[in-house]
Parts: C-alpha cells; sequence; structure tokens
C-alpha cells in the first residue's frame, strides 16, 4: 500500500491522483462533478484575484471562494497580522477573559454598520449567525413565529434551512422548525398580512437575495419592511453574509436605502477569507432580553467564536478595506463591469438581464427567438434547468482559465463575485473572454450546445 504524501508533497500529484483520494474519502458524487465539468485542477497559489495551478498555469477568479475574497486571496496586511499572532504566541480563547480582540472589533463593527446597531455577537460561519439571529429573535420577543421570503437562503443548519426556501437543499431533511412561514420577497402587502397576527418574532431576509440569482427588490422595499416590522413589535433580521463588506458597492446593502435592522447577520468576506468567523450585530436592547441577567450572561455561546485568529484576521480585513479604499473600488469596478457586460448583452440575444449591485452580478438568460437557437435551448431545458449556465462557466474555464459559478438550483443565471479589488485588467480579461463564450454560445449547433447535451446526458442539471 502506497503511504499517504505529507501536507506539501500533495501538491505536488497528478490532479488525478488528488480527485481519485478525494473521491475516495471525501465526497465522491461532487468529485464527479467537478471532472464532468472539468474543474479537476489542482491550485498550488493564490494572490488578489488570480490562482496558479501546479503548471503554473494562471486563472482569474470571479467566484471570490462564494463571496469570501473581498480584499483579495491572500491579501499581505492580513497575512503579517496572522503571521504576527502566530510569531508572538498570541493567546487565544483563554475563554474566561474579556477578549482584547474582540472588543476591538465589535466596536468596530458598531461603528460601521448601519443605525444604531452596536452590540456583537461573533459566531463561526454563515448558518451559525442565522442560528444566532433566529435564536436571539424568539426569545427578545417571545413570540414564536419567523417569516422568511420565498427563494431566500440563510445557511444549511436546522434553523437556517427552515427559513431557506430552495427545495433541493430541502427536501428529505423535513419536518423543519415550527412556526417558520414563507411569504412572496419584495411583497410588503403579504409581510403586514403576517405581521397583523402579532405573533411574530422576526421577517429575515437577505437585502439582494444571492442563491436565488442576484434578486434586487424594488427601492423602497426594505425601509418600509423595518418600519412595518417595528410598527408591529416583531424584529427586522437582514442577512448580509453574502452582501456585506463591501460586495455591493456600499458597506452593506442596507447603506443603499438607508435601511436600519434590528439584528444584521455578517460572515463571509468578514476575514479576507483566511479564518471562517461571522458576527450578529444587534443593539443593547434586544441584546439585553436574550442574556437578561447574570445567570443567563453566557446563554447562547460557542467555544471557537472569538478565536485570536479570527478576531486578527477581520480587524486587519477592514483597516485594508478602509486604507485601500476597497468599497469603493466594488462601486466603480462594479459600474464598469456592468456597463460593459450591458452592452454585450445588447448584442447577444440569448441574454436577458445583467442585473446586481457592485460586485454582485447575475446575467440571466432566457428562451431566444430565433428558430435555431431555440431549438438548442428546448433541448437542454429538457430537464431541470442550471445546467445552461455550466455551458458558460465551462469553456470561460477551459478555454480562458475564469472561475465562475451557477447561482442557486434550476436557473439559467451565471453568477460573478470577484474579488473586491479588480482593475482593468480582470475586467478585459473577463469581459474579452465573455465575448467570446457568448459568440460560441450564439452558433446552434455548435460544441457548446453539443456540451450542453452531454451534460444532460449525465444528469449535470445542477
Ligand atoms: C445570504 C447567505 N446566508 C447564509 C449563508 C450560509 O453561510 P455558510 O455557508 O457560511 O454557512 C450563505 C452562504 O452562501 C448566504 O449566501
Amino acid at each position: 500500500m502506497v503511504s499517504a504524501p505529507a501536507t506539501h508533497d500533495v501538491y505536488k500529484e497528478m490532479p488525478k491522483q488528488v480527485l481519485d483520494r478525494y473521491s475516495r474519502y471525501v465526497n465522491h458524487r461532487f468529485a464527479r462533478v467537478i471532472e464532468l465539468i472539468g474543474f479537476d485542477r489542482v491550485f498550488t497559489k493564490a494572490q488578489g484575484a488570480w490562482l496558479w495551478d501546479r503548471d503554473g498555469r494562471r486563472y482569474l477568479d470571479f467566484l471570490g471562494g462564494y463571496s469570501v475574497f473581498n480584499v483579495g486571496r491572500n491579501h499581505p496586511r492580513v497575512k503579517r497580522a496572522l503571521a504576527d499572532l502566530l510569531e508572538r504566541d498570541g493567546a487565544s480563547l483563554v475563554q474566561m477573559e474579556c477578549s482584547p480582540l474582540a472588543g476591538l472589533l465589535a466596536e468596530k463593527l458598531a461603528k460601521l454598520t448601519p443605525g444604531d446597531l452596536d452590540t456583537v455577537f461573533f459566531t463561526n460561519c454563515g448558518t451559525e449567525t442565522t442560528e444566532v439571529g433566529l435564536k436571539m429573535a424568539r426569545k427578545a420577543t417571545r413570540r414564536p413565529r419567523i417569516l422568511y421570503a420565498e427563494s431566500g437562503f440563510h445557511g444549511l443548519t436546522y434553523g437556517a434551512l427552515s427559513v431557506s426556501d430552495d427545495p433541493m437543499w430541502r427536501e428529505g431533511f423535513g419536518p423543519f422548525l415550527p412556526g417558520c412561514d414563507k411569504i412572496p420577497f419584495d411583497n410588503l402587502e403579504a409581510l403586514k398580512r403576517e405581521l397583523a397576527k402579532r405573533d411574530v418574532a422576526a421577517f429575515i431576509t437577505e437585502p439582494i437575495q444571492g442563491e436565488a440569482g442576484v434578486r434586487l427588490p424594488s427601492d423602497h422595499y426594505l425601509a418600509e419592511a423595518a418600519r412595518l416590522c417595528r410598527d408591529h413589535g416583531s424584529l427586522l433580521i437582514v442577512d448580509e453574509i453574502q452582501t456585506g463588506f463591501g460586495r455591493t458597492g456600499r458597506w452593506f446593502a442596507c447603506d443603499h436605502w438607508g435601511v436600519e435592522p434590528d439584528i444584521l447577520l455578517l460572515s463571509k468576506g468578514m476575514s479576507g477569507g483566511y479564518v471562517p468567523v461571522g458576527a450578529v450585530v444587534t443593539r443593547r436592547r434586544v441584546f439585553d432580553k436574550v442574556f437578561e441577567d447574570l445567570p443567563h450572561a453566557v446563554v447562547h455561546t460557542t467555544t471557537f467564536g472569538m478565536n485570536a485568529l479570527a478576531m486578527t484576521s477581520a480587524l486587519a480585513v477592514i483597516d485594508v478595506m478602509k486604507d485601500e479604499g476597497v468599497v469603493e473600488n466594488a462601486a466603480t469596478a462594479g459600474a464598469e463591469l456592468m456597463e460593459r457586460l450591458k452592452g454585450l448583452a445588447q448584442r447577444f440575444e440569448l441574454v436577458k438581464e445583467v442585473r446586481g449591485k457592485g460586485l454582485m452580478i447575475g446575467i440571466e438568460f432566457g428562451e431566444p427567438k430565433s428558430l435555431k437557437l431555440k431549438a438548442g435551448w428546448k433541448i437542454v431545458h429538457a430537464a431541470p434547468a442550471g445546467l445552461f449556465g455550466q455551458m458558460l462557466a465551462i469553456p470561460l474555464m477551459r478555454d480562458h482559465g475564469i472561475l465562475t459559478q451557477v447561482a442557486g438550483h434550476n436557473l439559467d443565471v451565471h453568477k460573478l463575485a470577484p474579488p473586491l479589488i479588480i482593475g482593468k485588467e480582470e475586467i478585459d480579461t473577463f469581459v474579452t473572454a465573455y465575448e467570446k463564450v457568448l459568440t460560441d454560445l450564439h452558433h446552434f449547433p455548435g460544441p457548446l450546445w453539443d456540451l450542453g447535451k452531454t451534460l444532460l446526458k449525465n444528469r449535470m442539471g445542477w
């Protein structure tokens, strides 16, 4: 039997060996998907918006680790901050202490986040952040029900899944948390009707729905939802796990509309992708109803929540974002990228809409008018959709070395979430490649449609 290689040697192995081991011991179904879509590379280095494989080929990252690498991969200042902590053998997880780093980070978050949010609970990832938000809302209001938006996504643990809509995630996992009721997104009447029953602890929503294919609400929706919740004694939980930390061209998406949530959920971009971290930011008066007296001082807690690596990286990320104008860059680079993609959309009939804010962009495809393309469209939509987006993601990766993702499930939406530090080179590279892929896609029959049929045969609908 061949012995397992040391961690650094594993990168010297052939991609096939790496894939086989992963397939054998981790998730063989996912390994098959990665192989089918031709993403079976071994990446050995990453910097900013770029990745390199073991052969030295460079890839442009427009996926951003699922919206995690907002300041770019391996940012030198975040790396330095973590290296300093490790070099000085810093104390972490003393537990029976008031962590200096947690206090400092909470102070900074309180100043950055919208409205008068002033109290922070630290978590380890997105879905856990949702769990804490839901628990807080129920206990603070002593009400049972949680309203959530149709096609919303908040994570995959039980509480979070109970307020997430997509049947693909839910099927087979019920029963879910009682008292969770779905209402249409961007519909104030439906919200008002449910709130009027006066048993609603909270309404939870993303400000812009990410998994649902970058769905934006009407401009007045969130501020009005906040007002309705306030008037009915319910709390508004805004999930900015994906939209936060500059993704949409403002520090938080709430800032676009002057929205002040009662509970704000953060994670993803918060630590620059180095260390899992999250935060629930709320008002002191909500917090005090949950952590209501000294016996309940730690009524909710988590062992790793304020670990020094997470706190240090998040502090460094905030400094980097401020000093390097990362949020402003997300706004300007996003506007330029969106404008150029909208320009392309006018020339290619399969593109239905380009939408988003900052560098959270969705490109939606729709049934074409011309007969030939219509035939192709029908063929690849014979099975549950979602496969169509791969017909763009695959050639972008294979022929142009650009990493992207398809949004959600059963959607014809291609999603872009690059690091927020991209500039002219990255935008030019992406738009040039996208134009080429769209041109190829508008030839039916053609290689990209053959690829679609192959994916269909392998039941690769996503
Ligand atoms: C809006 C939103 N909420 C929650 C989550 C869950 O985060 P995690 O994957 O860290 O559990 C995600 C992840 O994509 C998300 O986009």
